[in-house]
């Protein structure tokens, strides 16, 4: 069975204090997981080292950093090396977060280029795709969600694919409390899964891990989860709140 996955982003949002008694809530509800699901928590910068020993002792929750830059090292004040997360042993990056497409200007060329940076230093890319209102509102979302695809990844030969974690994420499902529904959400990631097959083969392309993110909450996760095209969640604001996330976790696909 392909990887389930419930990712936790925490984006901008937390005092260090709060992260620490946040994951320690969490940790402590958190279910038995079985050998395919996991869980992942992206977390701010300065947080990856707090969050990487509080995780330890957990076999199948993972820390995610949400962002990398797109040069290997040198003069670039204030930016974050593939190499710098992988000396701290990050397992998962976040690339290509539509908030960094739309207010930090990434296009899908840098995008592949911190997709090769991250996978060159080991860490799993946790890869984000997805349309903004007006694309879907014209219906040429499949389209466009193939073509940042295949522009930041298509160069990557069938190994470096597969430690690729798919992540589609309509925006204008993204923290406005409007979900895709549970059958659009399938549709397209049977679309973006069919765009894998078509390079890499279906095998390669069954083998995706593709999550569904935009106002995944406690209420709806096990609707979403339960289509056979989405192997789990991004969360944003649910995430920050124990109990939902924990509620959401339970209704990864067993
Ligand atoms: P949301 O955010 O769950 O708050 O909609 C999801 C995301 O941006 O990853």
């Amino acid at each position: 069975m392909r990887k389930q996955i419930a990712a936790a982003n925490w984006k901008m949002n937390l005092t260090l204090q709060e992260g620490e008694t946040l994951l320690d809530t969490i940790l402590s509800q958190i279910p038995a997981l079985g050998a395919d699901q996991q869980v992942v928590f992206a977390v701010a910068f300065p947080y990856l080292p707090m969050a990487l020993a509080k995780t330890k002792g957990y076999p199948n929750v993972f820390i995610a950093a949400q962002n990398l830059a797109n040069k290997a090292a040198g003069a670039y004040t204030g930016e974050v090396a593939a190499s710098m997360l992988a000396s701290l042993n990050v397992p998962y990056v976040l690339i290509g977060h539509s908030e960094r497409r739309e207010y930090y200007g990434e296009t899908n060329q840098i995008l592949a280029e911190k997709t090769e940076l991250a996978l060159a230093n080991k860490l799993k890319p946790i890869f984000c795709c997805g349309e903004p209102l007006e694309i879907r509102e014209a219906n040429t979302q499949n389209e466009f969600v193939a073509r940042q695809l295949e522009e930041s990844l298509f160069h990557l030969n069938a190994d470096a694919l597969g430690q690729i974690v798919i992540a589609y994420e309509p925006i204008w499902a993204i923290g406005t409390g409007k979900t895709a529904s549970s059958q659009q959400a399938d549709e397209i990631q049977a679309h973006i899964r069919s765009v894998f097959a078509t390079k890499y083969g279906a095998s390669v392309a069954d083998s995706l891990t593709i999550l569904y993110g935009g106002s995944v909450n406690a209420a709806n996760a096990e609707t979403i989860f339960a289509e056979p095209n989405v192997d789990g969640g991004l969360v944003g604001g649910a995430s920050l709140k124990a109990n939902d996330f924990v509620a959401i976790v339970k209704a990864l696909k067993k």
